[in-house]
């Protein structure tokens, strides 16, 4: 209660504070005033006894704004005819934009967080919370972990299988099996499945590196429901032994109360998932001091483990590259349901419009700065309040710009559009969620689905010659990734 009180009181603030400044500062710059904001943010959001994420936080505002007030300048885009109240910038309309567009989530979306030294896990909220329109994906959820050099994350288990996506830096992961130990070396581009109720640890073994995850989740339990078993970090209170009474404990260990007590934990330690270990412990839970090879353990290797790169790119130009990962490459994810794209956007490029025929994918931004755009027949038919959608559909855009940690739906059959910044590559993971037999097809560019139309179907869609709507779709040569507007503009100006 306290808690939220204090957002609330927090948020209150920002309100009155935004207001108060909107008046005075009328002469500043629009984008000042959202880096003003971004900031006041990260004063309020962020504890007392997280201090030194302020910084951090504050100085990750600069390099946003940055970025996008550069962005902005290069592309002069201000005349389209943007209809969802998708212009650009995320001031005072932030709030109202957000309830209109349940697609896109950011920081205030992740419910589930817990944030130390060592580092932080940020879990998403329930997809089906937030929009009705999710009810499909509801037993999956979305998450992101971080964890500093040379840290140990302790033993645990879940009601879920876990898909593990390594963003970046390298580490170890154990896995404890029925009948084995697993251990795996694991770095940038790796995939690897946890399957439900199997304990897991981890370890950041670089010296420098954070070791950032994203993961998808799926429930097995209590759809969309988490819940992670752990014998804790050495307090009582994240121990599931505590749960239990002293005397059955003792009687199932076959020991004394004081040494059951080292099991269950002793108040002194501080609650904490995240260990600092040595350098010792590191080299030792890293393998290297065991002399055998990758992946090491008790017993042979399962699977488990894959690498989006493993297969050459299925789309590639100087405009981007996509990797794939499904079920045919990687048979672990039969089991959750998931196939992966990553997408590397090249700096001012862009990938799409494609759509998928069956997945709903959930696209979570790694790295850079940059935009979407979808064609959302659900948005307009709630505006309209009229519910011919299916037989008389009409568009609306979705749009939003995206950004380290943003994730974003685009749920089957919509039509979509990445864009990279002109400033940095934009690295894209993509889960396509329920991805049995799903396929996507471009909707411009070589191969694309108008292309293999026959000419009197042009025709009569279009009411043109078919040669003249050919010179259209045949323009543009190449395959998903294209030069984007920004791109395009410098180019011919
Ligand atoms: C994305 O592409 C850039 C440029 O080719 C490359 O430097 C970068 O390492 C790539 N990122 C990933 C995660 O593969």
């Amino acid at each position: 209660m306290g808690f939220k009180a204090k957002i609330c009181v927090g948020f209150c603030l920002f309100v009155a504070t935004l207001l108060i400044s909107a008046t005075i500062t009328l002469g500043s710059s629009e984008s000042n005033q959202e880096m003003m904001i971004c900031k006041m943010k990260c004063e309020q959001t962020i504890g007392i006894d997280q201090e030194d994420e302020k910084p951090r936080c504050i100085k990750s505002c600069e390099k946003y704004h940055k970025e996008k007030g550069k962005w902005e300048r290069e592309g002069d885009r201000g005349q389209r005819g943007d209809t969802s109240g998708s212009e650009r910038g995320w001031g005072n309309d932030r709030q109202q934009r957000y309830s209109d567009n349940p697609y896109v989530f950011e920081d205030q979306h992740f419910t589930a967080r817990l944030e130390t030294e060592q580092g932080n896990v940020r879990v998403l909220q329930k997809f089906s919370d937030r929009s009705e329109l999710f009810n499909g994906i509801e037993k999956y959820r979305a998450s992101f972990l971080e964890a500093e050099p040379q840290t140990f994350i302790v033993p645990n288990y879940r009601d879920a299988e876990a898909l593990i996506f390594v963003a970046n830096g390298q580490g170890t992961i154990t896995l404890i099996e029925r009948d084995s130990r697993q251990s795996h070396n694991i770095k940038r581009g790796d995939l690897f499945h946890v399957p439900a109720g199997i304990t897991v640890y981890l370890t950041n073994t670089d010296n420098n590196e954070r070791l950032v995850l994203a993961n998808i989740l799926h429930s097995v339990s209590v759809p969309g429901d988490l819940q992670i078993f752990s014998v804790g970090g050495g307090d009582p209170e994240s121990s599931f032994f505590n749960a239990f009474s002293h005397e059955v404990i003792e009687a199932a260990f076959n020991v004394d109360r004081e040494s059951a007590q080292k099991l269950i934990g002793q108040q002194k330690q501080q609650q904490d998932i995240f260990k600092k270990a040595t350098k010792e412990q590191i080299r030792s839970l890293a393998g290297e001091d065991k002399g055998r090879l990758w992946p090491f353990g008790d017993r042979k290797e399962t699977s488990r483990h894959t690498s989006i790169y493993k297969n050459k790119p299925s789309v590639a130009n100087e405009n981007g590259i996509l990797h794939e990962v499904d079920s045919k490459d990687f048979p672990d994810l039969q089991d959750i349901n998931v196939a992966v794209s990553f997408f590397n956007i090249t700096r001012g490029s862009m990938a799409g419009p494609f759509y998928n025929t069956k997945a709903t994918q959930v696209l979570m931004i790694l790295n850079g700065v940059g935009r979407f755009e979808m064609a959302c027949p659900h948005l307009s038919e709630q505006t309209t309040r009229t519910h011919t959608g299916e037989i008389n559909p009409r568009y609306e855009q979705v749009s939003s710009e995206l950004r380290h940690g943003t994730v974003v739906v685009i749920p089957v059959g919509h039509p979509v559009v990445i864009e990279a910044s002109g400033e940095q590559n934009l690295e894209v993971i993509g889960f396509g969620l329920n991805s049995d037999e799903n396929e996507w097809f471009p909707l411009a560019g070589r191969e694309n689905v108008l292309s293999r139309w026959e000419d009197e179907a042009l025709e009569l869609t279009f009411g043109f010659p078919a040669q003249e709507v050919k010179r259209v779709i045949q323009k543009q040569n190449q395959k998903l990734f294209f030069k984007g507007p920004a791109r395009r503009g410098r180019a011919s100006g």
